[in-house]
């Protein structure tokens, strides 16, 4: 079988975008591949973490892998700072990575522009990490929403550059990018987006948010004053909940703007609502079943590790032979 790996950091509560751009995608390549689903916690402190709330998000994402359809009786399901390997291969990768290539990764940019001086040297690397996280598994496939492409090429990059200077190491990931869900926009900002750490909370939807709320983000979100359903790039707003239409129900946009022929947003909003508010409630309701058993959340994540030590231990003890590291 082919592998498969991604992660989620638990750095703030999980949105909608999060759920459709990653998780949702997951459910649907498990079976095709074998499949590792990390908690990338090392990434959530490259910005400061209350340590306690760490902890509980950290458990809380777990649980939401697993309320969502992630079977961890198939695959590996993880917590990324249990397995030390990725901390070391980062180190091993950060010598093998430009300063220039880290410097225009636009996410650096955009975080670095808004932190100014007190950025971390964390979030520079931040992208080797990922690069690390994959490479250790020899992964085929990585699906992730369209924000982490750029960090993805970074990591085929960084992949062929180490295998051609020693011998064939480290095997080239591909991405998987959804179609629908690859970037859910701010609800507020269409031309952004959807992210926990915007200021406007009416910009997200989180994937714990209740029903009542749910409804009231997506009848205030922002559209235009053409007046009818397209599927267009001037209609940013609309497009954005045709897209959330889509990735939930697996239909094609074409066919959803024809279902609101000669009518107005209000429909569309509606029936967006309702669509979105059924899809999470049973995972709501799984999560918050998961969440008070953390026996169980341990028993998993303690398998998880022991798997996910085993690989990547094998790979980061060929990497330190290639490079001429004396083997213990
Ligand atoms: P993170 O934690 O920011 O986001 C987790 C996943 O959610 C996707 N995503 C979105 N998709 C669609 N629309 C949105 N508005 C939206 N917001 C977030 C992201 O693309 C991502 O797939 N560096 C990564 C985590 C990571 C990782 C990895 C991923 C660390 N190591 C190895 C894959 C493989 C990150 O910060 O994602």
């Amino acid at each position: 079988k082919k592998v498969l790996f991604s992660g989620i950091k638990p750095s703030g509560e999980l949105t909608l975008g999060n759920y459709l751009g990653a998780i949702k995608n997951w459910v649907k390549l498990q079976d095709e591949y074998e499949s590792y689903f990390c908690v990338v916690d090392l990434h959530a402190i490259t910005v400061r973490q209350e340590p306690k709330d760490l902890r509980a998000r950290t458990l809380q994402i777990l649980a939401t892998y697993i309320a969502s359809g992630i079977d961890p009786d198939k695959c590996t399901l993880f917590i990324q700072s249990h397995v030390p390997a990725h901390s070391e291969a980062q180190w091993l990768l950060n010598c093998f990575t430009y300063m220039g290539e880290l410097s225009r990764m636009t996410q650096y940019k955009d975080k670095s522009q808004k932190l100014g001086e007190s950025i971390s040297a964390g979030l520079f690397n931040y992208p080797v990490l990922m690069a690390a996280d994959i490479l250790l598994y020899n992964t085929d496939l990585v699906p992730v929403g369209k924000d982490q492409k750029q960090h993805l090429e970074l990591a085929r990059d960084i992949a062929i550059r180490f295998n051609n200077l020693y011998s064939p190491t480290f095997k080239v990931p591909e991405a998987y990018i959804p179609e629908a869900g690859a970037k859910i926009m701010d609800l507020q900002n269409p031309e952004k987006k959807m992210s926990k750490s915007e200021d406007n909370p009416n910009g997200y939807i989180l994937i714990n948010d209740s029903p009542d709320v749910i409804r009231k983000k997506i009848s205030r979100a922002v559209t235009d004053s053409i007046g009818v359903v397209n599927y267009s790039d001037e209609q940013p707003g609309i497009k954005n909940l045709i897209n959330i239409i889509a990735a939930i129900t697996g239909r094609k946009p074409e066919d959803i703007v024809k279902d609101y022929e000669g009518q107005g947003y209000a429909k569309l909003k509606q029936d967006v609502a309702e669509i979105v508010v059924e899809e999470l409630r049973p995972i709501q309701e799984r999560i918050n079943q998961i969440m008070s058993d953390k026996a169980y959340l341990e028993s998993i994540y303690r398998k998880g590790a022991e798997k996910a030590n085993y690989v990547a231990n094998k790979t980061l003890r060929k990497m330190q032979r290639k490079i001429g590291f004396i083997q213990l």
